[in-house]
């Protein structure tokens, strides 16, 4: 069944580590943050020496909750939907031990909010099980907690191992809420609801929070849940309801996202990928290095003009750096390391896989023989595909 939430359920504004102004200057998060606050600071009207305490929290990438306790016991469970609207999913998250049925101590009526995660071991030993009985696995743990707990069959979702984090109370009846959101954190968790409290910080500034975040962001993979930023508040609640919210956003909070995670290491070689239209790629064989928690030793290098941009020679030491994550990308050459006998990389004038001369269009270098073994193979690999035909 679908429930009409009591107050919006709305996502934050973020700081990007890649904003530019109007003029394309790069604007660096901290001055963005700069400009935020000051933005608050005029809406509240405070006083040049008031001082505006902020609340920095790991953004834990999860699946939003919304939680009904009456009398402390848990009512209701709703998900996000579209912010106005979310799925009951009361029974599953009984079934699923993810929320404390009961919060202690605690009488009148309050709605809580937080996340819904997946931690890796659970998450891996649940793949590894579904692997060896031969099923196809789940690709990532926000996706795959989003599915368990809006799961008709019940039986086993306690086995799981859904877990949450609570964060906040948007609306309370018959109960005094503490005064700040750091107080509310350690209030909650008296109460018995999952906290995580370990990498909270105040902060009397914006630098000062942009450090707390970094410091977090060097950490981020000892955390129990997978994030890709933080999240800065104003501490003090009573100005939440002064700041308000545009249909989107709160007033009273930011996201932060991390920097990618950046690697130096060298280039190996050059192979050359035919796409199934016969689209020539150059790809960097890099020597392997760890970043953002998998091992890269392989980049596209996406054309040969951008190669020549970038001047990237084979030999190279290059910065590599995930792209959203996932796709590692070369973003940087370091000229002053380069050794005498680096060799430049030189557009292909024949088909790696079939000898047929080229056709160079614009940017793009092509493969124009149709029954190329290379391109045959891409287009029965994409055939196959899962958003295809979906070969096992
Ligand atoms: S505060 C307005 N605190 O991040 C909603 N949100 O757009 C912000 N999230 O989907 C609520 N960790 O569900 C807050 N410590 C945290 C959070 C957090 C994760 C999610 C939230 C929303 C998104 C922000």
């Amino acid at each position: 069944a679908q429930v009409e939430h009591v107050v919006p359920m709305l996502s934050l504004e973020k700081l990007t580590p890649n904003r530019r102004d109007s003029k394309g200057v790069a604007v660096p998060m901290l001055e963005q943050l700069s400009q935020w606050v000051e933005r608050r600071r005029k809406d509240l009207e405070l006083a040049a020496s008031a001082p505006l305490t902020l609340l920095v929290e790991p953004k834990i990438d999860g699946i939003s909750v919304s939680v009904l306790y009456e009398a402390g016991k848990l009512r209701r469970a709703v998900t996000r939907g579209d912010g106005r609207r979310g799925d009951d999913i009361t029974r599953q998250i009984k079934q699923s031990r993810a929320v404390p049925l009961e919060l202690r101590g605690l009488s009148g009526k309050l709605e809580v909010r937080g996340e819904l995660y997946w931690p890796r071991p659970a998450f891996d030993a649940y793949n590894a099980q579904l692997r060896a009985a031969g099923h196809e696995t789940i690709a990532n743990p926000r996706n795959g907690c989003a599915g368990m707990v809006k799961r008709k069959e019940l039986q086993g979702l306690e086995d799981v191992g859904i877990q949450s984090f609570l964060y906040s109370v948007p609306w309370a009846e018959g109960v005094k809420l503490p005064g700040t959101q750091s107080q509310l954190l350690a209030w909650l968790a008296g109460l018995g609801a999952p906290v995580y409290m370990e990498r909270i910080a105040t902060a009397g500034s914006a630098s000062e929070a942009i450090a707390a975040c970094g410091g977090v962001g060097a950490q981020r993979v000892g955390l129990p849940f997978d994030t890709d930023g933080m999240v800065i508040k104003i501490d003090e609640l009573k100005y939440y309801g002064i700041l308000g919210a545009t249909g989107h956003h709160p007033h009273w909070g930011i996201a932060y996202k991390f920097p990618p995670e950046r690697k130096q290491t060298q280039v190996l070689g050059l192979e050359l990928g035919v796409g199934k239209s016969g689209k020539i790629t150059p790809v960097a064989v890099l020597s392997p290095v760890f970043v953002a928690g998998t091992t890269v030793s392989r980049a596209s290098l996406h054309n040969f003009v951008e190669v020549a941009r970038k001047d990237i020679r084979i030999g190279d030491s290059v910065i590599v750096e995930k792209a959203g994550d996932i796709i590692p990308q070369i973003v940087d050459v370091v000229h002053d390391q380069r050794p005498a006998d680096a060799q430049p990389i030189e557009r292909p004038t024949l088909c790696p896989a079939c000898n047929s001369e080229v056709v160079v269009e614009e940017i793009f270098v092509h493969c124009p023989n149709p029954a190329c073994p290379a391109q045959r193979r891409e287009r029965m690999v994409h055939f196959a595909g899962r958003r295809q035909m979906a070969i096992d």
